[in-house]
């Protein structure tokens, strides 16, 4: 049963996430169960992204932040990064020539500066041309780091001349700005940790580990961890409902 009709049933709409977090975590050993090489991997994790971006869309879901290169995913051998950098640029351009379809806003988040000229170009012109779709939004985390965005924070902020800070006007010079912090963190991949991910963000977030690995994590996936979503209780720090 689909999470829409979940919601539908039990009439609350209103429960259902309004921004989802992925760790898109398990490609390589998805791959290495098959005997393929993990760029075989991330490029299985690539369809999986796309459909679970337009499976969020398709529930209403307005933004959908994933994870796809870390700070410290540098570490990993050459020729791996490299062959992810392929993917991203092939992804890039298929999402500029499918933006009036999707029409889905896209976001980098993540200094640009270390990837290749075109790539950067790539981002760049995504974010601006996707920037007239407002109805949802998919934050793409590439060279992300939740304490590097921290620090690159605090650096804006005094650049800024130092303004009055409070954490509302701090989470301003996060990537996402004033978008709302995620409801629901999801880590597929069977890894119970969270990795540098959005580390000032998910404060409240609720979190959903799945063993799934990320290429194998589908619509009924999706649809498991909102419905264990919607089975929680947000006590934000307060006494609960019941009390
Ligand atoms: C996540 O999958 C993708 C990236 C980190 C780029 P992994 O490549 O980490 O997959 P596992 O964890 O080795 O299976
Ligand atoms: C987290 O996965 C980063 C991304 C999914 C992009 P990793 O595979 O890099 O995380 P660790 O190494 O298991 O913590
Ligand atoms: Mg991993």
């Amino acid at each position: 049963m689909s999470a829409r009709k979940q919601t539908d049933m039990a009439g609350e709409l209103e429960r259902l996430p309004r921004h989802i977090a992925v760790i898109m975590d398990g490609n390589g050993r998805w791959a290495k169960k098959r005997g393929l090489p993990r760029t075989a991997g991330h490029s299985a994790g690539a369809d999986s992204f796309r459909r679970a971006a337009r499976y969020c869309q398709k529930l209403g879901i307005e933004y959908l932040t994933v994870y796809a290169f870390s700070t410290e995913n540098w570490k990993r051998p050459a020729d791996e990064v490299a062959g992810i950098m392929a993917l991203l640029e092939k992804y890039l351009r298929q999402a500029l020539r499918d933006l009036e379809k999707e029409r889905v806003r896209i976001c980098i988040f993540g200094a640009l500066s270390p990837f290749a000229p075109e790539l950067q170009k790539l981002c760049r012109e995504c974010m601006e041309r996707s920037a007239v779709y407002t109805g949802a939004q998919v934050n793409i985390c590439l060279n992300y780091g939740g304490r590097d965005e921290i620090v690159r924070a605090a650096k804006r902020w005094a650049a800024d001349g130092c303004p009055e800070l409070t954490e509302h006007t701090f989470s301003g010079y996060m990537w996402g700005g004033d978008i709302p912090d995620p409801d629901l963190l999801i880590r597929p991949g069977g890894e119970k940790r969270i990795s540098n991910f959005l580390l000032w963000e998910c404060a409240y977030s609720e979190l959903y580990f799945s063993d799934v690995l990320w290429p194998d994590f589908d619509e009924a996936e999706f649809d498991k961890a909102i419905a264990a979503y919607q089975h929680r209780e947000r006590r934000f720090g307060d006494v609960g409902k019941s009390e």
